[in-house]
């Protein structure tokens, strides 16, 4: 066993470190040699297929399904169709609007969970195309869907996802490049600079991992509370929920995810002094805002650690007790950075605690029953 863990203590941290290739593995291929375009060979439609998509829903369950939330963004912003993001559970019952029109993605790691594979086949049954987002070739959505990207994130055996997700995300960015590139909504040049930003990914990641052990001194001194709050805005708010759903499923802790700027609405009451928040804040057009939401715990008593971007260190560290700063990328690429430190902080804060990382309590890889 210790040699399928490659030296590593537990699959989730091996898997963790594989990330920077999972980058490399599912973006080979699918960019052009001059790497100025993203190549589908996978993708069947027809230039006029995509052109006649009114809509596309995403459809997930988990993990999967805050890759989605991140997906929304990025095929909005690139591709300028409107995303519907559901979980696979909730789809079906509230009667969606389903047209032949509509593209279905659907984003399954194991390709398997019964709730995605119902919502897919109810897609189906509407005359919606589907594609799939799946790590595993053959499996029954892969089997189904009428376009299958295949994530090469390789097999993930610990229980709480990390590099199936990352690589879902890359995946989402090569099809928002691929849709933009087809429907002229960015040009060849924009498009050229984000793969450039792209393929400097896996590096970046690498540095990140390289500071791991400051990360478990967070997770030590988290692993000692019993309460947590994880905040962002835009892209930042989609990944504090996967940083959060981490974090209850290994370390049991109980935390939520808030987008920043709903805090006031509500939340703001269970900040209290000492309390652990983690806030994202890595997108350029919202960093004032989110700055004044951090602001906003700190003053209540937080004990606030911020995602940064490199190179905002000084305006930063007035305002929060602890900053961990990702590589400088494009802030529709910050995702797939500000995540690594989240599920380090997960790791460290289950392994404090005693818990079995790999294995945790309820849970299953794969759920192939309603
Ligand atoms: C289970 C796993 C999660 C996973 C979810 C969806 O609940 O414990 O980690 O995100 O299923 O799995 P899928 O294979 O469809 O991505």
């Amino acid at each position: 066993v210790t040699a399928e863990k490659a030296g590593f203590d537990h699959f989730m941290l091996k898997e963790i470190y594989e990330q920077p290739k999972a980058y490399r593995d599912t973006m080979m291929g699918r960019i052009s040699e001059d790497g100025r375009k993203v190549v589908l060979k996978e993708i069947g439609m027809t230039l006029e297929q995509i052109q006649g998509i009114r809509k596309i829903q995403i459809v997930a369950c988990g993990t999967a399904f805050h890759a989605g939330l991140v997906g929304k963004t990025v095929i909005e912003s690139l591709a300028r169709i409107p995303v519907e993001t559901d979980v696979a559970s909730e789809y079906r019952y509230r009667s969606p609007i389903i047209t032949p029109d509509t593209l279905v993605i659907v984003v399954s790691q194991s390709g398997e969970t019964a709730d995605t594979l119902a919502a897919l086949r109810e897609a189906k049954r509407n005359g919606a195309r589907v594609m799939a987002i799946t790590n595993v070739v053959g499996s029954s959505v892969a089997r189904e869907a009428d376009d299958v990207i295949i994530t090469q994130a390789g097999p993930e055996i610990a229980v709480a996802s990390t590099k199936a997700y990352t690589s879902q995300l890359i995946a989402f960015y090569l099809l928002g490049l691929y849709l933009a590139d087809k429907l002229e909504t960015r040009d060849e040049k924009w498009i050229a600079d984000v793969l450039t930003a792209m393929n400097q990914l896996p590096e970046q990641v690498e540095s990140i991992l390289d500071q791991a052990v400051v990360l478990k001194q967070v997770a030590d001194s988290i692993s000692k509370h019993s309460n947590l709050f994880f905040i962002g805005r835009g892209m930042d708010f989609a990944v504090a929920q996967e940083g959060s759903l981490k974090l209850k499923e290994i370390s049991y802790i109980h935390s939520e995810a808030y987008a920043a700027g709903e805090l006031k609405h509500g939340t703001l009451a269970l900040i209290e002094d000492g309390i652990p928040v983690i806030a994202l804040i890595t997108q350029e057009e919202l960093y004032e805002k989110t700055l004044s939401n951090i602001k906003e715990v700190k003053a209540r008593g937080a004990h606030v650690l911020a995602v940064i971007n490199a190179g905002h260190e000084g305006e930063v560290s007035k305002s929060v007790d602890e900053m961990f700063a990702i590589p400088r990328t494009l802030p529709l690429l910050a995702p797939a950075l500000s995540v690594v430190p989240l599920q380090l902080i997960a790791y460290y804060a289950s392994l404090a605690l005693g818990h079995d990382v790999d294995k945790p309590r309820n849970l299953a890889k794969s759920v192939t029953v309603e």
